[in-house]
């Protein structure tokens, strides 16, 4: 949505609607009708009705009868009566039938729509209203009273889903909501996706593309959540799921009725979005499916995915792969089955998961866990359980699973207790590997190491003395140092990295390292790291990449550059610089990234012409974007990953500006040459520690979250929160910023170039969260899913926050160990804040 094809036909309606009609009216009764380019204007001028025309007209002139956002200049159309059944080059006319239908008909007087047949009787009071919350209601009686509502916009949504909004079935009216894409921008017709109820079990809501295809769901309801966004707990989030025998449903509200908020299914890429209108453009605060993992039943019956690891799925504990040799070559679709054989008389619980699909699942209300456990056991054919609903202290009723386990998936946080059934060896033998796991931990990350290490060797070895000079010509090198041609060739990995980038991490030859930076030639050089340059580079197949070729004084070895990388290629995200390949070539190692078409947030915000051009919408995308990215680091990951490094030169930003996190793992990778006491600091606290240990949550990932707080601080204010030169200025940011907060001035804060142009609400929402997240305290900073949480939602409660951190007296050169101020950032991260 939101291209410009209606916005002259809108601009003229709306100016129709001021001058043909003196006030705008919001009501149709029997005596009148909207024709050609009249609309009805709701009363506090939130909606607007009227017909509309999509596309250019080259396949004749369509006319739909829609509802779209009175004040939003970008056409968004929220509800379209006749989707199906254009008025085809005539004007047409919206009016109300003697039977109490709204009926549309074209220039012939023919009928081209009407609405459902009207569920109380029509007399001559009988009028249609178009409602601020964007409903346009046919009552008998002028009234909304439930008994006097005939037939509402609201019962038969399109693509759109309002606040207020139901999305489910209500038995007693027979009617079912869902919301399906339009065929295309310009095509209102019911499209290929839906997102709906699907009854049984426990209410759960799925995204099909076509009638039968499941490929997202938002996972069962448990009377908290929907299990599949766990993060999104109902009561902070304003959405509720409600089931009854009467009806069940989703819905969502707004508490600040000012707020226009949206959701729908888009019909161009397939997901469900949300936006909210701030600061003059729609801002899109999450879309599903968003990765792989988010993909319906990715990992067949019994599998469970995991974003955090490059093979994604695995088998649920006691369950072993149906067909290894399909599971080993990444096809996990055949699921996995019971290892015990089945019908096992224990249970073993997993809690960070997505409950499995719920819809063919046997729901007892009434029933206790313990008198759930027992029917279990005594039914061959169960094979899981779990409370059914976990609201209130004691929870009430089960659920059984029958059926195969399908959709289920890690998390990093806790979601629910759900008790899978196995034999009691099996239980025996994965209590047993418990008390071993961290040690095997180790062992199998050290070998896994080792093997890629040896595997790079092996491609990369025989590269090593044509490159130690590091001044031939490419050309040059594969012809001069003796070497056949096929030879070199049969070297390379059978992998064409422009073509196919979905390969797990292609180890790059750097033959092709030096063609495509013609030999790390000086005017390639995109800039200088902390760990060394990065250079511009051209693949034969036209893409740009950024290589950064690691100095080769560089204090680490070949294990902990592999083991980041694979850490590093692991992480797939929007929001993340992605990682295409990798080279180790003795005391040679390279990174081929994407390239970054606008470089670094630092080269925006702090440039004099450029900050211009980052209004307060891109800027508060780019928060988003940025928190986004961050929280998929430290919690949509089963290994906790800490950034350490986060400032707004390691943001990247592509083309459409979109941010992406960079050098994740750089600080603990490379140390030494730059000198920084930071980079020194970090390594000479940690240098010792392996990045698993730290991956596994025993380091603090409030070190980001202040860092965040910063970043949010520098985009709002366009200032640098210079550290340690000037401590006074360090202390003021931060400072200054919490003194204008409390004494309600923060808009004094925003950058002057935006000049007034940005949403005040969002930029004291940010400024209160970015407060909160520079707390002394670790302790009392929030964690990214409630800083995304507060700055995504209009409705969160932000807490208020305490004055950022002076810092006592410490040790002084911890202030100088971070151009970020991290007053307290030796604390912070030795003080080891275990919210695990
Ligand atoms: C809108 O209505 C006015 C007055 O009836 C008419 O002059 C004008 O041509 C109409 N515009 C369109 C786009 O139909
Ligand atoms: C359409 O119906 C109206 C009212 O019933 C009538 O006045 C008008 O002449 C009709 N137009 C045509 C083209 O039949
Ligand atoms: C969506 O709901 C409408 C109205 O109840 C129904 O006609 C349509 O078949 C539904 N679509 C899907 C895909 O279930
Ligand atoms: C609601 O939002 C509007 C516009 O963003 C803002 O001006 C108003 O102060 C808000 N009201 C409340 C009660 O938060
Ligand atoms: C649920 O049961 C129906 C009918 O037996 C079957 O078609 C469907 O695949 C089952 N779905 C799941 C998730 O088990
Ligand atoms: C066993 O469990 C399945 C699935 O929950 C259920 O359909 C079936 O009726 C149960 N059988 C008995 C004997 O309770």
């Amino acid at each position: 949505m939101g291209s410009s094809w209606i916005s002259v036909l809108l601009v003229l309606a709306s100016a129709a609607t001021f001058f043909s009609l003196a006030t705008p009216i919001d009501t149709i009764d029997q005596a009148a009708s909207i024709s050609g380019n009249q609309t009805l204007v709701s009363s506090g001028g939130v909606f607007q009705l009227g017909f509309f025309s999509p596309g250019d007209g080259a396949d004749g002139d369509r006319k739909y009868l829609g509802i779209w956002y009175a004040k939003v200049p970008e056409p968004t159309i929220v509800w379209v009566a006749n989707r199906q059944s254009p008025v085809l080059n005539s004007p047409g006319v919206l009016k109300l039938s003697p039977d109490g239908r709204l009926v549309i008909v074209d220039s012939r007087n023919a009928t081209v729509w009407s609405s459902a047949e009207p569920t109380t009787s029509i007399t001559t009071l009988a009028s249609a209203r178009l409602f601020d919350d964007g409903n346009f209601v046919l009552s008998s009686d002028g009234s909304r009273s439930p008994g006097s509502v005939a037939w509402q916009s609201f019962d038969y949504p399109t693509d759109t889903l309002l606040p207020g909004m139901k999305l489910g079935v209500d038995n007693k009216a027979g009617i079912t909501r869902n919301i399906t894409s339009w065929s295309s921008p310009t095509d209102p017709s019911p499209g290929p996706y839906t997102f709906k109820l699907v009854t049984g079990g426990l209410p759960q809501f799925f995204l099909f593309r076509g009638p039968t295809t499941r490929i997202y769901t938002s996972g069962p309801w448990n009377g908290e959540m929907l299990t599949g966004v766990p993060y999104l707990k109902s009561q902070d989030f304003g959405f509720t799921v409600v089931s009854s025998p009467d009806e069940t449903y989703y819905t969502y509200s707004i508490r600040n009725a000012s707020l226009l908020s949206r959701f729908m299914v888009d019909g161009t890429s397939g997901q469900l979005k949300r936006f909210v209108w701030s600061s003059g453009a729609w801002s899109n605060f999450w879309y599903y499916p968003s990765e792989p993992c988010d993909g319906y039943a990715k990992c067949g019956a019994f599998g469970y995915c995991d974003s955090s690891l490059s093979q994604l799925c695995s088998c649920l504990p006691g369950f072993v792969p149906r067909s290894p040799e399909q599971w080993s070559l990444r096809d996990t679709s055949g699921g996995c089955i019971d290892g015990g054989g089945g019908g096992g008389d224990g249970f073993w619980v997993v809690n960070q998961m997505k409950l499995p699909d719920a819809t063919n699942a046997t729901v007892y209300a009434g029933m206790t866990l313990e008198q759930c456990r027992v029917v279990c056991l005594n039914n061959c054919s169960c094979r899981a359980y779990a409370a059914a609903n976990v609201h209130g202290a004691v929870s009430s009723g089960c659920v059984i699973w029958g059926v195969d386990l399908l959709d289920m998936r890690q998390y990093s946080i806790s979601v629910q207790d759900v008790y899978i059934r196995l034999a009691q060896s099996d239980i025996d033998a994965l209590k047993a590997a418990e008390g071993k796991t961290t040690v095997i931990a180790i062992v199998c990350t050290m070998s896994a190491v080792l093997l890629v290490a040896a595997i790079c060797c092996y491609f990369c070895r025989n590269k090593l003395r044509r490159k130690l000079q590091g001044k031939m010509a490419p050309s040059a090198a594969s012809g001069s140092n003796g070497l056949p041609t096929s030879r070199v060739k049969k070297q390379r990995p059978d992998v064409n990295w422009c073509a196919d980038k979905d390969v797990d991490l292609p180890l790059i030859d750097l033959q092709d390292i030096l063609v495509a930076t013609e030999n790390f030639a000086e005017e390639n050089k995109l800039g200088e790291g902390g760990f060394g340059p990065v250079y511009l580079g051209k693949l034969e197949c036209g893409q740009k990449v950024a290589v950064k070729r690691m100095s080769q004084r560089s204090v680490q070895g070949v294990e902990e550059f592999t083991n980041e990388v694979k850490l590093i290629a692991k992480l797939q995200h929007r929001n993340l610089v992605r990682l295409l390949g990798c080279c180790i070539d003795d005391d040679e190692r390279l990174l081929m990234y994407e390239y970054m078409d606008n470089q670094s947030l630092d080269t925006f915000i702090f440039d004099e012409g450029k900050r211009r051009l980052l209004g307060w919408q891109k800027r508060f995308e780019i928060i988003l974007g940025i928190a986004r990215g961050l929280l998929y680091l430290h919690e949509d990951s089963r290994f906790r990953i800490i950034h350490r490094d986060m400032k707004a030169s390691n943001v990247l930003l592509d083309k459409a500006m979109i941010p992406k996190i960079s050098d994740f793992g750089i600080a603990r990778m490379f140390g030494g040459d730059q000198t920084t006491a930071y980079t020194l600091k970090v390594i000479g606290t940690y240098g010792y520690m392996s990045p698993e240990y730290a991956m596994d949550g025993l380091f603090s990932m409030k070190s980001d979250v202040y860092s965040l707080g910063v970043i949010v601080l520098e985009i709002v204010t366009g200032k640098k929160n210079r550290g340690f030169y000037d401590p006074e200025l360090d202390l003021n940011l931060l400072g200054y910023a919490y003194m204008l907060w409390k004494e309600g001035r923060s808009v004094e804060l925003v950058d002057d170039v935006m000049d007034g142009g940005f949403n005040n609400s969002e930029v004291l929402r940010c400024i209160q969260v970015a407060l909160l997240c520079v707390d002394v305290q670790p302790r009392n900073r929030p964690t990214m899913s409630s800083v995304f949480m507060m700055l995504s939602s209009e409705n969160a409660t932000v807490p208020v926050p305490n004055e950022p951190g002076v810092n006592n007296g410490k040790n002084t050169s911890d202030t100088e160990s971070s151009s970020y101020g991290f007053t307290t950032n030796s604390e912070t991260i030795t003080e080891e804040d275990t919210t695990r």
